[in-house]
């Protein structure tokens, strides 16, 4: 039997994959309100293909609990946050997690880490308590580290698509490890040791950290030179070894905003580049927001309450608010001490800010000067509902007349 611990956005399609494929699987999560409602037959956020992933699995038999189970596998998927201070990977979690494994175990068992964490943390935190353990029963207890890449929106399509790193101390388990993944995953997997799989899918994610705060550096330029970032962009991309990515309000999410800083707390004297592109990124709802107020300006506007930012996740199509760019500009303007804007996403459906619509048409008429934070779907074909409005589009999909861009 597999054990996934942790049931938030990776654990959760992680686990419904392994037990829709045959696996026997048990998900468990401290989180009582989420096992609850995964127990009652509710998903507890939206992704594409998830709810049918979901019913088959439970046809199936997975079971979800509060309480870790007697087993030999173990599929580690809880948050690693990293300390706003010292930017170091915030172990935490994964170490509560592995000393409450270590309690439950069989003898024999392997943890696969499947929590991003930065290159050594394996080796310095999790390491010396399994060793420990291993010595004090005279059990052999296997780590493995395999990260994750599948990205919200397309989780499901993703795990089955892409092709995967694994990390092991020893080959053997790494391709036994590798065999059960191979029962759904239908990319190449890679096999190799555990500090070379932290440092891959760290690496993976800062260099599109660094990318983007490129694109938003260009984004800059190109204002100040009164040029569109994004037709140049679009051009220098038909060079075949050019590929550069979109500029846009800010990164957020679990990732990108994230996981580059562990580099930068591990090496601070070796990432100039790395710390200024999470720094660019960092300030570009900051910019946002004075390219709003240098908009209302020159629109002879004085009523920010007219104002409607549209998007509050962090991505298009998905309900992830974490880290989002819309969540950092209010909290910008309330260092402001202004009144926060008009906010409106379809795919939040409960109240997270102050000043928040849940139907479009009515944030529509309540606003003179649209937002546009994401873009969803629903906007894209619905575009036209903007026309007479004012509109800043930070991110490059509308082509109304008169359109700001970032
Ligand atoms: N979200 C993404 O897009 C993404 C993509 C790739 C990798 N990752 C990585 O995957 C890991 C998990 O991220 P996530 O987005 O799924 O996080 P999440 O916050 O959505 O879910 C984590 C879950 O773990 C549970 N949890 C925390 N500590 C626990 C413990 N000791 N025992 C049992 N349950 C516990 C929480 O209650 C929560 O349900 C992180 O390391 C993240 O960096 C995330």
């Amino acid at each position: 039997m597999i054990n996934v611990i942790g049931l938030g956005y990776i654990g959760l399609p992680t686990a419904l994959m392994m037990a829709s494929h045959g696996l026997n699987v048990v998900g468990t999560d401290y989180d009582e309100k989420r096992v609850a409602s995964l127990n009652d037959g509710t998903i507890t956020f939206q992704e594409r293909g998830l709810g049918e992933l979901y019913d088959k699995s439970r046809a199936l038999g997975v079971q979800f609990s509060t309480v870790y189970q007697e087993t030999d596998l173990y599929i580690v998927s809880v948050p690693t946050p990293y300390d706003p201070l010292s930017k170091q990977v915030d172990p935490s979690y994964i170490v509560s997690a592995v000393n409450e494994i270590l309690d439950t175990c069989l003898p024999d068992s392997t943890i696969v880490i499947e929590s991003t964490v930065s290159p050594g943390t394996i080796d310095r935190y999790i390491r010396p308590i399994v060793d420990k353990k291993s010595l004090q029963d005279k059990v052999a207890i296997h780590l493995v580290h395999a990260p994750e890449r599948i990205i919200p929106g397309n989780m499901v399509h993703e795990l089955i698509y892409n092709n995967r790193t694994i990390g092991a101390d020893d080959r053997a388990v790494g391709e036994r490890i590798k065999s059960i993944y191979e029962q759904f995953c239908e990319g190449e997997i890679i096999v190799t040791d555990i500090r070379t799989a932290e440092m891959t899918k760290v690496v993976e994610n800062t260099y599109r950290a660094v990318n983007i705060g490129f694109a938003n550096e260009l984004a800059k330029i190109c204002r100040q030179a009164g040029m569109d970032v994004y037709e140049i962009i679009r051009i220098c991309n038909q060079h075949p070894r050019v590929n550069i990515l979109k500029p846009g309000p800010g990164v957020g999410g679990h990732c990108i905003s994230v996981d580059p800083w562990f580099l930068v707390g591990d090496y601070p004297g070796l990432t100039d580049i790395i710390s200024a592109s999470m720094n660019t990124n960092d300030a570009m709802p900051a910019y946002v927001l004075r390219r709003i107020h240098d908009i209302m300006k020159e629109k002879g506007m004085t009523d920010p309450s007219r104002v409607g930012l549209y998007g509050l996740t962090y991505k298009e199509n998905v309900d992830d608010c974490r880290e989002s760019p819309t969540l950092q500009l209010l909290e910008c303007q309330k260092k402001h001490l202004a009144e926060p804007l008009r906010v409106y996403d379809p795919f939040v459906k409960y109240d997270l800010v102050e000043n928040q619509y849940h139907d479009f048409e009515a944030f529509l008429a309540d606003t003179d000067f649209v937002v546009i934070m994401v873009a969803h779907r629903q906007l894209l074909e619905k575009m036209d509902l903007l026309r007479g409005k004012v509109v800043l589009d930070t991110r490059g999909v509308c082509d109304l007349d008169g359109v700001y861009r970032l």
